[in-house]
């Protein structure tokens, strides 16, 4: 079959049974022994877009050692029903919005009525919620309309529905500041930059989250003349002066404020914390609150006169604000509402487990499968147009 640009694509009845089979049967005989030479693909040698036979596709997808996206090409409706319980272990998407765009091939997104939307996207996430394993994440990042010059709230409205009538757990909502926005020539009220990006999980426990692979790298403690630096350059002479110095501090409240700090200054020439500040009372701007029933600080600040901030060795973790510029259209004109792959790279590396699937159930142009191959996980993209699959598929294979 050839697609709308020429290309050959790569369907399943590209792949007959007899070959598929014996691939497969090839793929059996080889896990006990070694290895293929080239562990990426003995089946799945490049991106596939498939339209039919999703269960067997995916299963046999699964077996295989490729990390090269697949896609499936169809009504995510139909699509999911077909992929197996509990084979997923991350699903990240941006559905289309209510009432703004029309894309190249239909499909949500143009219900007359936006509850009629909230309810269709709400079925495909139930399904979402099937194939998702125990362990897995649901990032789903949504923007919001307006009727009537009402803001709508939708975000909120399908990530409540989704808590409340399917059994979901949000663990973050994330604002993503785009920085820029579109053209916005309303006169009438503020320009809008951000966007929702809404994390779930299964169970409240145990489900797959490795902090340590989005912390910043943290800064490192060096020593210098014979002294223990931190990260930013403390080295504890300037607080033990300060010590000294105090007019508020008693002399047995300096005393412990002394060896509390060659304790810290140990701490970092071990590599326990990479840097720490020190607050003696009376000496710095207090930015908590000053009462003691608020803020455990400043009562500790009351009862012992100082207390420590101490960083942690491996870097800090991300907040749920994140700055990332909006996907460059420009070298896109054939769609209008890719996210960028940068998106996608936080909820994959922390919720996504290496040898996970990914899954993308509106994949469009495939930012998410492009994402996914470059953090070297697999993934599986659904998307009702032909068109965005072709160019999905072709930006993969750009980094091959
Ligand atoms: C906001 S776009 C996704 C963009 C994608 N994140 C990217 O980076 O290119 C939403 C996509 O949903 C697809 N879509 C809409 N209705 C669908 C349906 N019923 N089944 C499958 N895909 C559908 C559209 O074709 C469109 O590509």
């Amino acid at each position: 079959m050839k697609s709308i640009s020429g290309k050959a694509l790569c369907k399943t009845d590209k792949h007959p049974n007899l070959e598929v089979k014996n691939q497969a049967m090839y793929l059996k005989n080889n896990t006990s022994s070694k290895q293929p030479e080239n562990p990426r693909s003995p089946i799945f040698s490049s991106c596939s877009i498939i339209n039919r036979d999703f269960s067997d596709n995916f299963r046999l997808y699964q077996s295989d050692e490729s990390i090269f996206p697949i896609y499936m090409l169809g009504d995510v409706t139909e699509v999911l029903k077909e992929l197996p319980t509990e084979s997923i272990d991350f699903c990240m998407t941006s559905p289309p919005y209510w009432g703004k765009r029309e894309y190249d091939a239909g499909g949500i997104g143009l219900e007359e009525n936006f509850n009629t939307y909230v309810d269709n996207l709400c079925s495909v996430f139930s399904e979402v919620y099937r194939v998702l394993k125990k362990t897995g994440s649901f990032w789903l990042n949504i923007g919001d309309s307006y009727y009537h010059k009402n803001l709508l709230g939708l975000p909120w409205r399908i990530a409540l529905s989704l808590t409340d009538d399917q059994g979901w757990i949000l663990r973050n909502s994330i604002v993503w500041n785009k920085v820029k926005g579109g053209l916005d020539n309303s006169k009438d009220r503020l320009r809008n930059i951000h966007e929702n990006i809404f994390h779930f999980v299964k169970s409240p426990k145990g489900y797959y989250y490795d902090i340590d692979s989005i912390r910043s790298s943290p800064r490192k403690t060096k020593v210098v003349n014979g002294s223990v630096v931190s990260a930013t350059g403390v080295t504890g002479v300037r607080y033990k002066r300060k010590i000294e110095l105090s007019t508020e501090l008693s002399e047995n409240e300096k005393r412990n404020a002394y060896n509390a700090l060659e304790e810290i200054l140990r701490q970092v020439s071990n590599g326990d914390i990479s840097d720490f500040r020190m607050i003696i009372r009376g000496q710095q701007r207090i930015t908590h609150s000053n009462s003691e029933k608020v803020s455990g600080r400043a009562k500790e600040l009351k009862e012992k006169g100082f207390y420590f901030l101490k960083y942690h060795p491996k870097g800090s973790k991300p907040s749920d604000v994140w700055e990332i510029l909006p996907e460059d259209t420009q070298k896109r004109e054939l769609h209008f509402a890719p996210y960028p792959v940068d998106l996608c790279k936080i909820p994959i590396s922390s919720t996504c487990p290496p040898n996970g699937i990914v899954l993308d159930p509106f994949c469009g142009t495939g930012s998410t499968m492009l994402a996914a191959q470059l953090l070297g996980r697999k993934s599986c993209g659904i998307d009702i147009s032909e068109r965005y699959l072709i160019i999905a598929k072709e930006r993969n294979e750009t980094i091959l």
